[in-house]
């Protein structure tokens, strides 16, 4: 039997299951399972050692671990390393190494979605500085953009600009200027009531703006249902989300899956 692990917490939000489950049937893996686990901090370690020893062939690495887990890993491919960001887990030989399908995965996206919409994004706005933005940023740093961000704790956005020294860092609630899109990479939202308390009134009937929410659990979180009911272009983190869990599937069974009508399905049917 092939076990397979989304860990994090929280982690009942996780679609990664249902998606890679849905894989596994269809490329007729029947020796394959994929589940979830919620993990505290302390845990992280045994779910190493379960993975060196064969009992785990995959696992995937969501909030809030996807930094923290680097340490008991044994090697890191490139854009792991360059983010400090890990989000799946292979083993190679006796070692586990961490990779990150989230930047590759996000880049994507923006192709898919920028293409089909036919817009050039200048000036970026990233709410967040957590495990998962050091990935967004890698992304854009590809395209010729000027990224503004802003997080709540100051401390962790000068962080990220030690290793992104072109970034520019805002005051938690202020609003740059100029900005064509504006990215929330914070975990605010993946609960319903849950709301950031950013005042973007001033773009209402704007639409042109785009918002866009990592988050894909809800399918629309309040910072997309306000950018909605303002008149503004919402995307939601569905496209990123599949992304990233095609190319973890990829390295694990060396299969490319599709991402089709069924998986999209999925989304709907939770
Ligand atoms: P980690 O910080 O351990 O990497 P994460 O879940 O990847 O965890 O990141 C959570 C992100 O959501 C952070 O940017 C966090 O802001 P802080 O750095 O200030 O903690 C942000 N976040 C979480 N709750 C928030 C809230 N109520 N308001 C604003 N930002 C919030």
């Amino acid at each position: 039997m092939k076990k397979y692990l989304v860990i994090g917490n929280p982690i009942g939000h996780s679609l990664s299951p249902k998606i890679h489950n849905y894989w596994i049937q269809k490329h007729n893996l029947s020796d394959s399972l994929y589940e979830k686990r919620k993990l505290e901090e302390k845990d992280l370690k045994n779910i190493i050692s379960e993975m060196r020893e064969g009992k785990i062939n995959g696992i995937n690495v969501t909030v809030p671990f996807k930094k923290t887990i680097i340490q008991y890993l044994d090697e890191l491919e490139p854009t792991a390393k360059k983010t400090g960001s890990v989000n799946t887990l292979i083993k190679k030989g006796d070692k586990i190494i961490g990779h990150n399908t989230d930047e590759p995965g996000f880049g994507l996206t923006l192709k898919e979605i920028f293409q089909k919409k036919n817009i050039t994004p200048k000036n970026i706005f990233i709410l967040g500085a957590g495990g998962v933005t050091s990935s967004i940023i890698c992304a854009f740093e590809k395209l010729k953009t000027k990224i503004f961000l802003t997080n709540r704790t100051r401390e962790k956005a000068i962080e990220l600009k030690s290793q992104y020294p072109e970034i520019t860092i805002l005051d938690w609630g202020k609003i740059p200027q100029t900005f064509d899109l504006a990215i929330n990479t914070t975990s605010v939202g993946l609960n319903h009531k849950e709301r950031l308390n950013l005042n973007f009134d001033q773009f209402k009937g704007d639409k042109e703006k785009i918002f866009y929410d990592l988050i894909y659990n809800p399918r629309e979180t309040n910072f997309l249902k306000e950018a909605r009911l303002r008149g503004n272009i919402v995307i939601n983190g569905q496209k990123m989300f599949l992304n990233q869990a095609m190319l973890a599937f990829n390295l694990w069974t060396n299969i490319k899956p599709e991402i089709d009508n069924n998986v999209i399905k999925l989304f709907e049917n939770d």
